[in-house]
């Protein structure tokens, strides 16, 4: 049995993340990685791959930092978890109080999904109503069910729960508006990345937090992609909007499992245990919701960012990546079928057929091709271990990949393709 039959005889989807599932990537693609270091990743069998899914985007600095795994190192020696609350546990939650302006309080956790669900707990408990509305547009917000129940995959969530989630396209306040006079009075709160492809339209974020507070529901922003890539301040910094409630996640400690949910005392306290006499909610409680090893590491990341200006590198790496992909696709007279767009710190490809219909076929052909050149870019996580030779490295593979692409626009992709097209992960049959 090869990696991908012995994961998939004992793991259902073959991963513990379906974005890591084969369905997502060519069969070409390394089954399975054994080691990482800086922005390379490894197989057990030693072939090098140079890695821009960087841990799906968790790791912002490089893979074994140094500095950061001797802080979870020693954190790890001081015991790693205590029967009361850690020293480093409030060091932490101190640290990002002053960092991100709209937290005032702060809960740890493990994964985002928890700190999102949290959020949505804290708005329905807050305002006692019971509809929460989710960007459509955005692609994942929780494994749990308020947010799984309003895609494709509904099966195993109970319908009644299912439709207490509304959804409404991003950039789009006037749909969102309109919600609000359909459920009047019934919506607990709005959940929103700030931005994915692109910046959010002038006032966008604005309306959508006046509409909220009109209408006494919670404004929350999703910031498990943007936080630590934006803005070391969250982009809710950059876009200069404070959310009622924000999570973070992913980017926090450089791959060691740490998410947050901040915001504002008056909704964050409705967890807490010291006002006597008022109803209790029980957000977040877990045996490692605050493991110690990873909160170092965490504090650790953020030393690193101040010293290094690791956002600044992430922009300027991304926006000379755009340009000069870009310039390749041009000179090679398919800059309408492949293109390199999006905020710069965090660019998106967009893989087209002869059409110029958005295509997973010539997506799927595209990875094939980097692959076989040594890139391996399921999407382009940017890290500060991205450096110079990295991008010599990368626009190499892509003009090698984009050679293949031409000639597949004109002869159809099939005869390039070897194996399967990857699948959407939000689709109803397998
Ligand atoms: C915007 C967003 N929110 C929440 C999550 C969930 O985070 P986690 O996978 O850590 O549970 C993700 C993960 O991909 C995400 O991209």
């Amino acid at each position: 049995m090869n990696y991908s039959q012995r994961l998939n005889k004992v793991i259902p989807g073959g991963a513990h993340t379906y974005s890591r599932g084969d369905d997502q990537y060519p069969s070409n693609a390394p089954q399975i990685f054994k080691n990482s270091k800086g922005v390379y990743a490894y197989t057990p069998e030693k072939n090098k791959f140079l890695d821009y899914g960087m841990g799906l985007r968790a790791v912002t600095i490089g893979y074994a930092n140094k500095k950061i795994n001797n802080a979870a190192i020693k954190q790890i020696k001081n015991g790693n978890t205590q029967t009361r609350p850690s020293l480093v546990e409030l060091e932490a939650a101190e640290l990002l109080v002053d960092l991100i302006p709209s937290a005032e309080m702060v809960k740890f956790s493990k994964n985002g999904s928890t700190v999102t669900s949290a959020a949505v707990k804290i708005a329905r408990a807050y305002t006692g109503k019971k509809y929460i509305i989710r960007c459509l547009d955005h692609p994942f917000f929780s494994y749990d069910d308020w947010f799984i129940g309003d895609t494709d995959i509904k099966r195993g969530i109970p319908e009644e729960y299912a439709k207490l989630t509304l959804n409404f396209p991003f950039n789009d306040s006037v749909a969102l508006e309109k919600l609000f006079d359909k459920y009047h009075n019934q919506i607990a709160g709005v959940i929103l990345e700030p931005s994915t492809m692109g910046h959010p339209k002038e006032g966008f974020l604005e309306a959508v937090k006046k509409i909220c507070h009109k209408n006494n529901a919670l404004f929350i922003l999703d910031e498990m992609i943007t936080g630590f890539r934006w803005h070391l301040q969250g982009a809710q910094t950059l876009y200069n909007i404070e959310p009622d409630l924000s999570t973070f996640g992913k980017g926090m400690a450089n791959g060691f499992s740490v998410s947050a949910l901040t915001g504002k005392r008056e909704f964050m306290e409705i967890g807490g245990i010291k006002k006597l006499g008022s109803e209790r909610v029980f957000l977040t409680s877990s045996t490692h919701g605050a493991e110690m090893s990873s909160l170092g590491a965490f504090i650790a990341t953020i030393d690193f960012y101040k010293k290094k200006n690791v956002i600044k590198h992430i922009w300027d790496f991304g926006t000379k990546l755009i340009t000069q992909s870009n310039q390749i696709a041009d000179n090679l007279g398919i800059s309408e079928y492949f293109s390199l767009s999006g905020v710069p710190c965090s660019p998106v490809f967009t893989t087209r057929d002869s059409n110029k219909k958005i295509s997973l076929p010539f997506r799927t052909l595209f990875l094939q091709e980097m692959i076989k050149n040594k890139v391996l870019m399921p999407c382009i996580a940017l890290a500060y271990e991205h450096k110079d030779r990295e991008m010599k490295f990368t626009l190499n593979a892509i003009e090698k990949s984009l050679l293949v692409y031409k000639k597949a626009l004109e002869d159809g992709y099939q005869k390039y393709l070897v194996g399967e097209v990857i699948k959407p992960v939000f689709r109803k049959y397998n």
